[in-house]
Formats: C-alpha cells, sequence, structure tokens
C-alpha cells in the first residue's frame, strides 16, 4: 500500500505507518482504530445494515465513541426514527453534519436539484459537510465493503483517505452480505426496516429505489458514487 498521495493537499504524513489488520476481525479493527485515534475519530452512519453492526462494534469498544451523520435534509422516515432509537439505545448524541437547508439550495440553485444535477447535489448536501467534519479528525470508520462496487474492491481495512486527508478505516471491508445480515441476527440489532422493502442499499428519499445491491442508488442515471468514497466523475 502506497502511503504517500499525488494531490499534495492530502498527502499522508511521511512518518505514517498503519499497521496490516487484514487478518483482525471487525471488532479487533474497531478496537485499534478507537484505541489509536479517539477522540479524533468517529463513525460515518449512514443507519444502513453496515452501522447497525458497526454502531455495536464501536460503543462495545468504547461507550463514549464519536458517531456522524450527514444530514442532507432528505433520508426517509424510517431512517430518521432509527437515528433516535440508535441514541437511546447507546445513551449518546449522534453528530448532525449537513450543509445549507433546502430553502437556500432552491433559492441558489434551482428546486430539486437532485433532479437536474445529482452530483452537485451530493457535492453540496454531502461532501461538502463531510470535507468540513473530517477536517477536524484524525480518522474515520466507514461500514464500505469490497463486494458493494468494483470502486470499493481495492478497499483496505486501514488505508489513507487521498481524498480527504486523513486515515479510513473499513472494518467490514472483507464481509459480504450474508456476513452482515448474521451478525444483526447474532447480536439482536435494529436495523432500517427499509431493508425488509427490498432497499439493499438506502440513501436520500429522491435518488432511492428499491433494488440489489447498488441499483436502486440514483436509478436510471449514470450516477454510482456520491462521492464520498471515490470522487464523483
Ligand atoms: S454512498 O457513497 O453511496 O452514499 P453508501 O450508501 O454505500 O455510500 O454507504 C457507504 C458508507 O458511507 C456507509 O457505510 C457510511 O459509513 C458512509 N455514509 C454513507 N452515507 C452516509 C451519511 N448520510 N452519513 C454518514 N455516513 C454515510
Ligand atoms: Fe441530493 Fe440525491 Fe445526492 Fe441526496 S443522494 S444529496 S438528494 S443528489
Amino acid at each position: 500500500m502506497s502511503l504517500i498521495s499525488d494531490n499534495p493537499a492530502t498527502a499522508a504524513p511521511a512518518d505514517l505507518v498503519l499497521p496490516d489488520l487484514e487478518a483482525a476481525s471487525a471488532a479487533e479493527v474497531v478496537a485499534w482504530a478507537l484505541d489509536e485515534f479517539h477522540p479524533g475519530i468517529a463513525l460515518a452512519c449512514s443507519f444502513q445494515k453496515e452501522e447497525a453492526v458497526l454502531l455495536d462494534l464501536v460503543f462495545e469498544a468504547r461507550p463514549d465513541a464519536r458517531v456522524f451523520a450527514l444530514d442532507t435534509g432528505l433520508l426517509f422516515d424510517q431512517t430518521y426514527d432509527l437515528w433516535k432509537q440508535v441514541e437511546e439505545r447507546y445513551s449518546t448524541t449522534i453528530e448532525r453534519w449537513q450543509g445549507p437547508t433546502l430553502a437556500e439550495q432552491a433559492a441558489r440553485h434551482g428546486d430539486k436539484l437532485w433532479a437536474t444535477n445529482p452530483s452537485q447535489c451530493c457535492g453540496i448536501r454531502k461532501v461538502e459537510p463531510l470535507r468540513r467534519g473530517l477536517s477536524t479528525l484524525d480518522a474515520w470508520v466507514t461500514g464500505i465493503r469490497r463486494d458493494q462496487s468494483p470502486a470499493r474492491a481495492g478497499a483496505a481495512k486501514v488505508e489513507w483517505d487521498d481524498q480527504f486527508g486523513l486515515v479510513k478505516v473499513n472494518p467490514l471491508a472483507d464481509w459480504s452480505d450474508k456476513d452482515v445480515w448474521r451478525e444483526i441476527a447474532k447480536r439482536d440489532l435494529p436495523y432500517n426496516p427499509l431493508h425488509d422493502q427490498g432497499y439493499a442499499s438506502i440513501g436520500c428519499v429522491p435518488c432511492t429505489r428499491p433494488g440489489e445491491g447498488r441499483e436502486g442508488r440514483w436509478a436510471g442515471s449514470d450516477k454510482v458514487e456520491c462521492g464520498l468514497h471515490q470522487e464523483d466523475a
């Protein structure tokens, strides 16, 4: 793994040495990461099935672990309900990271920007608030898995994030869909009920349809990523 980025703005510190935790379990990766970086580390929570598992692992490791959610203002009611449920279950407050209000966005860029320019909409509502928040951290934890898409196939469990300039921890990188569901059942965890209604992947209301894998995200458009894990083309 190269730790030196081509982009000087986000280059890894020259003395950064990341351990190879590919053989470690998700719980071990989470425990290492929180030990190493807390309070300069937070879990990125989208309230999808992967976060059901990761929330349990991070709070098992540290009851005061930090978690944030990018609130676009356009999440499903079921997602907002689960947000409250999670806060109660773990006696925590999930940090709400957000961009301009929908009214401000409409005034500046027109109504329903997601329909006319979804990349710009994701940039304003997700990527910019994420960039601002991550600039205050040393590391972040995400639920990406290698089998979710070709773009994610090379994700390491611990890696340098060139795009945002901090360490990225992907404890579930080698998990399958089945592994996630097995762990949710084993631990009896709350999860987003939309998964039982045919939504394999869940984002904002206007851009999410039922579907397998990631096919329900921005269905009918060429867009496949919102820019959190790979710059949007
Ligand atoms: S996305 O790039 O298409 O939106 P996806 O929905 O697959 O990503 O989620 C992958 C991971 O990105 C999640 O497991 C979570 O760590 C992070 N993530 C996605 N959406 C959000 C969000 N709204 N708030 C916080 N983290 C998110
Ligand atoms: Fe906008 Fe859709 Fe991106 Fe949500 S997923 S920020 S509504 S374009």
